[in-house]
Order: structure tokens, then C-alpha cells, then sequence
């Protein structure tokens, strides 16, 4: 199996990313988060830094556009190839109102035609000659059979790999991902198939991989967050060291002290990782709370020091919202 970091927005940056490379084994691909494609705009100097090659020079990454606008894209690409990247991941999923409400993410999948055209020039396009394409996908906006119209359409491209997050654009998060849907999807692609959904313990693995013996790739997010040893635990079943997950910590909050000036945006960057990492502890509502409470450095500190002192990890630790 094949293991890919799933694009997170507003919690895995570069800073992120590196700090999981130095500490962590086992991705052989890391995805950024959207960036959303402007002719007009260029890149803000969040996404670019996020993406700037020496940036991300410890780890094998892929950008990820999110667009409707076949000449926009090609811009963005274009400029993504001149840095050096040779992937690009092209995002049918996100599920967000905001980037719905402007038929982008999973909202573009609601209009197969536009969809078509779009996938047809960027294929078509001088861009593939020097970068390969990647899709990540949901299974429709408003219905799974959506997915049947549009695995035609992707099955016309030369997809380097179809990601698929097989719940609807409405699921947002909720309900469970439509395995069923999945297993069509696996003998109806005429492409490489990656799987992305829910996988947050070792038990999830073992049952997918047990009902999915012909899957190669799988893209983790949310367990990775919780458990960022979950793919160590998952091939070698050691529990992840103490030490190490300290060492991941103190990396991404040197990290954010060196590139945001102001405190109050470092802890509040801390706080959002703190949200999925605490489930690796033993003991989590009160430390969290005492986390979520700190408004200074110190504070801050003296919590994670009370924390890593007095608690220690679990074996099997899990997401729940
Ligand atoms: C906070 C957050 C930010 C996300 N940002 C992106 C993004 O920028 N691009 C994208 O394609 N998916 C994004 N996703 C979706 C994830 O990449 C992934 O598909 C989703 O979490 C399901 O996988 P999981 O069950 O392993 O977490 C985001 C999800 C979360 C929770």
C-alpha cells in the first residue's frame, strides 16, 4: 500500500508537513491545500509560500488546484511547473458553501457538461506534456449516482490518479463513505484509483484492506491528524513513541514562532492541531480545555509540559468529532 497526506487546509502547511516528514515514516506523497486559480490575482504569498519548492524540499509534494476555469487552471499550473512540480491535483471535493456556491470543488460535479469541457482542454493542453494530472473527487453533489455520469467522463482523460472520497457534496462530513459506490468505481475506472475516507485506525484499515484486497493507495487525513504515526502503527504495530511526538510538537511550534509575528496567531494555530492530537492521550478533556485557555507563550507551554509529563499515548487513539 501506498500512503498519501491528504490536503488540509488551515492545518497542514509546509511548516506542518516538514515537522511530519522529519519525525514521522512512511508518506510517500504529501497534498497542500487548495489553491484557488486567478489569472488575474496570482498567488496570494500564503499559498505561495506553501508551495515554494525550498519549502517543501525534505518531502515529495503535490499542489492542488481548485478551479471551473480551464484557462485559469492552466495559468496556475503553468506557474506551479515553472517552480518545478511535475503533479498537480485538480479538486473536485471540497465541500465547503462558500466554494459550492460558486460551482467549484464538488459543486463543479453538479454540471457534467461544463465538467467535460473543462477536463478536455486542460488534458488537451500543452500543460500535460510536462505534468501529470490528478483528480480528487467526491461522489456527487446531491446524489451518489452522480458518480455513474461522471466516472464516463473521467474514464475519457488520461487521469494519473482518480481520488475518491466516496460520500456526496450534502455529507459534508457526516454519514459514512459509500463503499458500495466505491467498489463499482474500482471496476468502472479505467484509471488508477486511490482510496480517501475514515480511515483512523488500525481496525479501519484492517477492514478496508480486507474488503479491498486490490486497492494500492490510500489518502489519510483526519487519522494522520490524530495519530501521525497512525501509518507506522499500521505497518510495524508499535505504539508511537513519547519522545517523538514531543520532538513533531516543539518542531511545528517553532516553526509558527518563526513565521507569524503575532503570539495570539501562533497559539491559535496550536490550538487547531491540539484539537485532533489530544486524542492520542490518555486524558484529554482537561488538558484541552487548559490548552484552549492559554493566551500566552508561557501558559501555553506550561500546559503541553504538563501534558506530556503526566499523560501518556494510547495505542489505539482514533477521531471523533
Ligand atoms: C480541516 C480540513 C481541511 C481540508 N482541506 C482540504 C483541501 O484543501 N483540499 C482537499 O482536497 N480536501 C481538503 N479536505 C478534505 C481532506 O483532504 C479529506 O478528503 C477528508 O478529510 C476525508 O479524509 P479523512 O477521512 O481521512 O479525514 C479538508 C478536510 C478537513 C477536515
Amino acid at each position: 500500500m501506498q500512503f498519501y497526506y491528504a490536503p488540509l487546509e488551515g492545518v497542514v502547511g509546509h511548516i506542518y508537513r516538514n515537522a511530519h516528514k522529519a519525525n514521522f515514516k512512511h508518506i510517500d506523497k504529501y497534498f497542500a491545500p487548495f489553491i484557488v486559480s486567478d489569472q488575474k490575482k496570482g498567488f496570494s504569498t500564503k499559498d505561495l509560500d506553501d508551495i515554494l519548492f525550498e519549502n517543501n524540499n525534505t518531502l515529495l509534494l503535490v499542489p492542488q488546484i481548485l478551479s471551473n476555469n480551464a484557462q485559469d487552471f492552466m495559468h496556475t499550473a503553468q506557474k506551479i511547473n515553472q517552480m518545478g512540480y511535475r503533479e498537480i491535483n485538480f479538486n473536485l471535493g471540497c465541500p465547503s458553501k462558500k466554494v459550492v456556491s460558486r460551482n467549484r470543488g464538488s459543486g463543479f460535479l453538479a454540471h457534467k457538461e461544463a465538467l467535460n469541457l473543462f477536463l478536455e482542454d486542460i488534458y488537451s493542453s500543452q500543460i500535460t506534456q510536462n505534468m501529470e494530472i490528478s483528480i480528487k473527487t467526491r461522489l456527487g453533489k446531491t446524489h451518489p449516482d452522480e458518480f455513474y455520469g461522471l466516472i464516463e467522463i473521467f474514464n475519457q482523460y488520461p487521469v494519473k490518479e482518480l481520488i475518491i472520497h466516496p460520500r456526496i457534496q450534502t455529507d459534508i462530513y457526516r454519514n459514512k463513505p459509500n463503499l458500495k459506490i466505491f467498489k463499482e468505481a474500482l471496476s468502472l475506472s479505467r484509471n488508477p484509483i486511490c482510496y480517501n475516507g475514515d480511515i483512523f485506525t488500525v481496525s479501519d484499515y484492517r477492514d478496508f484492506t480486507n474488503a479491498f484486497p486490490e486497492v494500492e493507495i490510500m489518502m489519510l487525513g483526519r487519522g494522520l491528524l490524530t495519530n501521525p504515526d497512525l501509518v507506522n502503527l499500521i505497518k510495524t504495530n508499535s505504539k508511537m513513541d513519547k519522545n517523538v511526538l514531543s520532538a513533531f510538537h516543539d518542531d511545528i511550534y517553532a516553526g509558527y514562532q518563526r513565521s507569524l509575528v503575532v503570539d495570539r496567531k501562533v497559539l491559535s494555530k496550536m490550538k487547531e492541531i491540539w484539537y485532533y492530537l489530544i486524542q492520542s492521550f490518555t486524558a484529554k478533556a482537561p488538558y484541552l480545555m487548559a490548552i484552549r485557555k492559554a493566551m500566552s507563550f508561557e501558559a501555553y507551554e506550561s500546559v503541553i509540559e504538563k501534558l506530556f509529563d503526566e499523560q501518556e499515548i494510547v495505542m489505539h487513539s482514533g477521531y471523533s468529532q
